[in-house]
């Protein structure tokens, strides 16, 4: 029955967020729960609520529960350890929004004040996917790119930033973010990494910068997943124009972003997609599909030479140089 289904994965999908968030996940795939018990005992953990955890997740093979009283890896085990962050950022990130959807349906006084996201879960389930499904196709398009300074505008917890330059001994970098909590740990994130001497972070509306030396020097700039905040149209046109005013010496613009998802069926919805679609749609924020995000490049003065899909579904990397001429 296809109810019996959608209530097992909702109630799978908690199951997993939680799994993950309590180190679950990294103790079954370094083979460390061998009783469950055990397990609980030792991190002061309530075995019941754990237990039926463990069972939800059993329930889709993705962990086996063994005759000893242990949790082992089951058939689907790698795949949904590699999707885990998904699942927190739904349900962690978005699960007050989520279980006030039908409130937020509603037209209200203070609909936006009402509107409740957890800004440590998508960030920390954010690290996870990107782990996962991003840090390699970016790899592979940075490889062809040749730079000595690297801005990431909405740089979030840092880790991309201290990532790419910890590799790179001669480069420096700057990284930039509106909000004090990001900022914060990623300032944290370049001490850890020993790069505070060639990496600033910096609080600001990275699309509005005042001019300022190190900005001047910067010949790389990347955005990671904050594109869509720009929007709607004319607002983001006028970003990227100043973003080439406030970098000049800029060649390279990778920008990435997940789309809109015209999928021609349903059926066809990867994960992800339409969760990011329905927390979008509730915060009042635009989707721009590709085309829309070309025309806009178009217009603020970029030329776009390539896209490179990650492993996020809907998701590229657009390569961008500044038109010439404008
Ligand atoms: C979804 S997070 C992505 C973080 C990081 N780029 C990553 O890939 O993990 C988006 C980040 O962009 C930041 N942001 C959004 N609009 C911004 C703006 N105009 N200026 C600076 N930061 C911005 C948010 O504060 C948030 O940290």
């Amino acid at each position: 029955m296809v109810s019996d289904r959608l209530f097992n994965s909702v109630v799978a999908g908690s199951a997993i967020a939680a799994a993950f968030d309590l180190g679950l996940f990294a103790a079954v795939k370094q083979g460390e729960v061998a009783s469950l018990e055990a397990y609980c005992r030792d991190g002061s953990l309530h075995l019941p609520t754990v237990r039926q955890i463990v069972r939800a997740m059993a329930v889709e093979d993705i962990v086996v529960e063994d005759s000893a009283g242990g949790v082992r890896p089951g058939t689907n085990f790698d795949e949904v350890y590699a999707s885990k962050g998904y699942f927190m950022w739904l349900v962690q990130g978005y699960g007050t929004m989520l279980s006030q959807l039908s409130s937020l349906a509603r037209s209200m006084p203070d609909r936006e004040g009402a509107i409740e996201r957890d800004d440590h879960y998508v960030a920390l389930s954010g690290e996870d996917y990107g782990r996962h499904f991003v840090d390699e196709p970016f790899n592979r398009v940075l490889s062809d790119c040749e730079f000595s300074v690297a801005a990431d505008l909405g740089c979030g917890s840092g880790r991309r930033l201290a990532a790419v330059l910890g590799d790179r001994p001669s480069v420096r970098g700057v990284g930039v973010d509106r909000s004090p909590d990001a900022v914060g740990i990623a300032t944290e994130t370049i001490k850890t990494a020993g790069l505070d001497d060639r990496v600033q972070v910096r609080l600001g509306d990275a699309f509005n910068l005042d001019p300022d030396p190190v900005l001047e020097e910067v010949d790389l700039v990347w955005s990671f997943f904050m594109g869509h905040d720009l929007w709607p149209r004319e607002r983001c046109v006028a970003s990227l124009e100043r973003l080439r005013k406030s970098c000049p010496s800029v060649k390279t613009f990778l920008m990435c972003d997940t789309y809109r998802a015209d999928v021609a069926s349903m059926s066809d919805m990867p994960i992800f997609s339409m969760g990011f679609e329905l927390t979008h749609a509730v915060m009042g924020q635009y989707i721009p599909s590709p085309a829309e995000w070309e025309g806009v490049f178009e217009d603020a003065g970029w030329r776009c030479e390539g896209r490179y899909p990650i492993g996020i579904p809907n998701s590229e990397v657009f390569w961008l140089t500044p038109a010439p001429g404008r």
